[in-house]
This record gives C-alpha cells, sequence and structure tokens, in this order.
C-alpha cells in the first residue's frame, strides 16, 4: 500500500492533487462545480487533459508512464495539423475514473527561433524529474520573460501555454451524462452563462454533435497574473469543459475524441477572445 507522500503515491491521491493544482489556477471549475452540487449533483469527471513538447524527455510517452504503471492503457490516437499536434487518449481498466488525453506539440514544425528557445527551456528539466509522481503537478521548471512568451505565442498559443504554465492538468471536464437536472448540453450550457461565465464560441458553442457521438464545450480560460523573470502579466491559464457522449452502434457510450473539436476546444486558451 501507497501512503499519501509515499513514493508511489495511490491514483486517487495523485488525482486529488491535480484537482487541487487546477482549481488553484482556474477558479471558475470550483464555481461551476459548487454550482453544480447546489444543484444535487454530484460531479463526475469524463477526461483530464495534459499538454507537453514531442521532446523525447517530457513526451507523452513520458507524461503517461505514471497512469499506465496505474492501470491505464491507450485507447485512441489523434492528428491537429493546423496546430502541429499529435495526442493519445488513455482509459482505467476500473470503472468511474477519467479517460486522461495527452497532447503534444511537434517543435520540429515551429520556425526555428521558438524551437530553439522551447529547447533552451527544456535544459532545465533533468533526466529524472519527469520519473518524480508529481510531474504533472510540477508547473513551469525553468525562467521565463515575458517577451520569450510573447514570442512563443506569435508561433503557437499552444507552445506559448506549455511554456508559461509547464507540467499540469490543462483541463478537467464534466460528465454530463452524469448529471441529472439537464437534459441535455445545451441546457448545461445555459446555465452556465445564466451564472455569469462565458463559453469559448470558436466553431460554436456546442463542438461535434449525436451523430460523431460526443458534444463538447467549454468555458474560456480565465485570465491570471502569472510572474516572468521580468515582471507579472496576466494571461490565459485554464478552461473546464463539458462533454456529452452517446452510445455507438454497439450500444456502448462512445468513450474516444473527435479532432475536428477538439481542434477548437483548443482555442480556449487563445488570447484576446
Ligand atoms: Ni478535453
Amino acid at each position: 500500500m501507497s501512503t499519501p507522500g509515499g513514493t508511489h503515491p495511490t491514483l486517487e491521491i495523485l488525482l486529488d492533487r491535480m484537482w487541487s493544482d487546477y482549481v488553484g489556477l482556474n477558479p471558475i471549475a470550483r464555481r461551476i462545480h459548487q454550482l453544480l452540487a447546489d444543484r444535487g449533483e454530484s460531479v463526475v469527471n469524463d477526461h483530464i487533459a495534459f499538454r507537453t513538447f514531442d521532446l523525447p524527455r517530457v513526451s507523452i510517452d513520458v507524461l503517461a508512464k505514471p497512469f499506465i504503471e496505474r492501470g491505464y492503457a491507450e485507447r485512441g490516437t489523434y492528428e491537429f495539423p493546423e496546430k502541429k499536434l499529435v495526442a493519445r487518449h488513455f482509459e482505467a481498466t476500473e470503472p468511474g475514473l477519467p479517460k486522461i488525453f495527452i497532447s503534444q506539440i511537434r517543435v520540429a514544425t515551429l520556425p526555428r527561433d521558438a524551437a530553439d528557445l522551447i529547447a533552451r527551456l527544456l535544459e532545465s528539466v533533468s533526466d529524472a524529474h519527469p520519473s518524480q509522481p508529481d510531474f504533472f503537478v510540477a508547473g513551469r521548471l525553468w525562467p521565463l520573460s515575458f517577451g520569450e512568451y510573447q514570442r512563443l505565442a506569435a508561433s503557437s498559443d499552444y507552445a506559448a501555454w506549455v511554456a508559461a504554465f509547464g507540467f499540469r492538468p490543462n483541463h478537467f471536464t464534466v460528465d454530463v451524462n452524469a448529471l441529472r437536472t439537464f437534459g441535455s448540453l445545451a441546457d448545461l450550457d445555459a446555465f452556465i452563462k445564466q451564472s455569469g461565465f462565458a463559453l469559448n464560441a470558436s466553431g460554436g458553442e456546442i463542438k461535434g454533435s449525436p451523430g460523431e457521438l460526443l458534444e463538447q464545450s467549454s468555458t474560456m480560460a480565465n485570465l491570471i497574473d502569472v510572474t516572468f523573470s521580468d515582471g507579472t502579466h496576466r494571461i490565459p491559464a485554464c478552461y473546464y469543459e463539458f462533454a456529452r457522449r452517446y452510445p455507438g452502434p454497439d450500444g456502448r457510450l462512445y468513450q474516444g475524441f473527435i479532432a475536428a473539436s477538439a481542434d477548437k476546444i483548443f482555442e480556449s486558451t487563445t488570447r484576446g477572445q
């Protein structure tokens, strides 16, 4: 048995740490979670998403390892050519646990100065670091100036996000199927907006359709003050996502992801929206 704070914490402890880190950066998620609880809902988490670079020391393989060791297996791969991303999703064998969605940006496809900057940032990550169980709540492990963040953002919002926030959950996702007091994702979205939160409207508020077996929407990332090496600046952090799944031909709820929808969801952290 693992003990809290031990060298091999249980999945439950890791998930708690991820949620704490995430709501610390995204208090909107805590407020929406509370609003749902106040209606008598018990919120189930559909998936947790991580972002990284495709460099060997921090690739999807590396981030997935603690989950694989705790009973997760890969169940899908996805391509996002326009955003220069690939992603994979992992499912637990045990029911009731969130899926894990990890994407990575192809650093070599970025402009040379951006790729060089990312390689330099990664020099601060030791070989031993990614094997620590808390790696995926480690946050940013390198010094970064606001000018460097802006230079990366000019090539890729995604790369700039990872550079600014490091290794930690990008979003958690409410399992809409598990809610009892909402008949549809549109009903939930209306409630979220009435409660004063903005939704990501890129590609329409609801991405996907019953025919695609998955509908998703998300809040826009909230802006938070981030300390850079040369001062503090307000930038987009994390967002909260909502997913409703439909049964496939086998009668089971579809558990995968739709690349075209996720492509728009990624824009929830785009600046200036
Ligand atoms: Ni997601």
